[in-house]
């Protein structure tokens, strides 16, 4: 980048000057054309490998640059430099959605990535979550199989709704994503116009070491609008990449989308004792129980100059961690922080990091090398600890800050249940007390509309699954499926 000059005159890519960029080497003006045109030979070659492998869940979103700005203290339960009072940190946000292909429409109903990298002085940290504060599962195990249900089928290469509910309903751990996917969230106005949550309970540690479980919660400051199936609909006919021009048209503008940055902050021992499971990835924790606790805000005020570059290239990770935060015991966390930077390895290449919108801002001392299209290096300095040629590493016994007891026998099973922990209680909740009669009577259409062509003995369980959510919706929906 720092080498490209618009007004230099056209190269081929050793930098040597094109004779032409409009005609090919021919014999003659009519002749044959021949392969030792290096400038005609190059430009196909490079043509034909511009695409990358599009991220596997996620493929279709944007973003843009910001800051986020901490106004508040939370020292008390974090030392990251990021959260610290005063503090501003440059960052990105990518917003997508899960199961549609590069090219898909942004209003096709689906949960929305909210992806967070703040390139902090301790190194990069990212927050990956969601538009929604659960997920469909608590075991990694089974996300491929999820995803696949998600996506198209193998033969016809459609997408299937029969599929999707067949995974669902005999998966009841996703019936409050489910239940979430299929109001109004499935189909936010714009992603300026959605909130975010971070979803996994993440730890925090304070300078004096010690440890609290957080939530992370982004309000917006747009509000929260939602669209009708109708109009994403017509929308998703009209212009299929809605989402990403809002974004891109209202920073160009100078109108700068905000959110507000809150935690829900639990004590370290309560995590134990607490009503649900606040490991499980499919419980919300109440927020009357540990109430939203205000960190500051971000802006999102610059636009990528480039798409392919800063966008398309970005890595996001649950595995970028940053000193005063960790992982926590959702097994579902756990598995994403080896899956992220392994399908970016294949998707992007080993030194991913390397590319500008990756690189961290701090300086970087690893002992990893090498690998295709490696560009920083450690020059002559030894390339293994310990040395005795004045590298720097560490060595000695540590308990690690951000690690919890665990103990007993290797099983593969269920979390253990808290008082309070089944697959309906809480979406039965969302469907009755949050969602307005309007909401609720625009699910049931969603739904019904969704299965009406879907065989048995699937379409049974979808009653069935929606019945243990909530009585009425289910009988509601299949009143309506049945046409009574
Ligand atoms: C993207 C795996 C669960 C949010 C991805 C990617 C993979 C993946 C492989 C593509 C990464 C890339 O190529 O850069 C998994 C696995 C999961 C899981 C194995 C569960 C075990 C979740 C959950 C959330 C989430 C629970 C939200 C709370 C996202 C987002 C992206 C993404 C937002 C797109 C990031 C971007 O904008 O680049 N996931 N995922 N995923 N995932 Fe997950």
């Amino acid at each position: 980048m720092t080498s490209f000059d618009p007004k230099a005159k056209s190269t081929t890519e050793n930098g040597a000057p094109r004779e032409s960029d409009r005609f090919s080497l021919s014999i003659s003006h009519d002749g044959p054309l021949l392969l030792h045109d290096i400038a005609l030979v190059e430009k196909l070659a490079r043509f034909d490998r511009e695409r990358i492998p599009e991220r596997s869940p996620h493929a279709k979103g944007s973003g843009a640059f910001g800051e986020l700005e901490v106004t508040e203290d939370v020292s008390q339960y974090t030392k990251a430099d990021l959260f610290q009072k005063g503090r501003k940190t440059p960052m990105l946000a990518r917003f997508s959605t899960v199961a549609g292909e590069l090219g898909s429409p942004d209003t096709w109903r689906d949960v929305r990535g909210f992806a967070l990298k703040f390139y902090t002085q301790e190194g990069n940290y990212d927050i990956t979550g969601n538009n929604t504060p659960v997920f469909f599962l608590r075991d990694p195990m089974k996300f491929p199989d999820f995803i696949h249900s998600q996506k198209r089928l193998p033969d016809s290469g459609l997408r299937s709704a029969t599929m999707q509910w067949d995974f669902w309903t005999l998966m009841p751990e996703s019936a409050h994503q489910v239940a979430y996917l299929m109001g109004p969230r499935g189909l936010p106005k714009t992603w300026r116009h959605m909130n975010g949550y971070g979803s996994h309970t993440y730890m925090w540690v304070n300078e004096s070491g010690e440890k609290f479980w957080v939530r992370y919660h982004f309000h917006t400051q747009q509000g929260v609008e939602y669209l009708s199936n109708e109009e994403a609909e017509r929308i998703a006919g009209e212009d299929a990449d809605a989402h990403r021009r809002d974004l891109f048209e209202a920073i160009e503008s100078g109108d700068h989308p905000k959110w507000d940055v809150h935690v829900q902050v639990m004590p370290y021992e309560d995590a134990k004792t607490y009503r649900f499971n606040p490991f499980d990835l499919t419980k919300t924790i109440s927020k009357k129980d540990y109430p939203l606790i205000k960190v500051g805000h971000f802006t999102l005020n610059r636009n990528p100059k480039n798409h392919f570059a800063e966008i398309e290239q970005a890595a996001f990770s649950p595995s970028n961690l940053v000193p005063g935060i960790g992982l926590s015991p959702d097994k579902m966390l756990l598995g994403r922080s080896f899956s992220y930077p392994d399908a970016q390895r294949n998707r992007l290449g080993t030194n991913f990091n390397q590319l500008p919108v990756n690189a961290p801002i701090v300086p970087t001392n690893s002992y990893d090398k090498e690998g295709a299209m490696q560009f920083h290096h450690s020059g002559d300095a030894p390339v293994y600890s310990p040395n005795s040629f004045g590298r720097a590493y560490q060595e000695g016994e540590v308990v690690s800050e951000t690690g919890w007891e665990a103990d007993g026998e290797m099983i593969r099973a269920a979390y253990t249940l808290h008082a309070e922990d089944d697959d309906f209680t809480q979406p039965g909740i969302l469907v009755r007390e949050v969602f307005s009669e309007e909401e609720r009577e625009g699910l049931i259409e969603t739904v019904a509309g969704g299965v009406a062509d879907i065989p048995e003995p699937v379409l049974s369980r979808v009653f069935e699954y929606w019945k243990n959510i909530d009585q009425e919706v289910g009988e509601r929906i299949e009143a309506k499926v049945k046409g009574a």
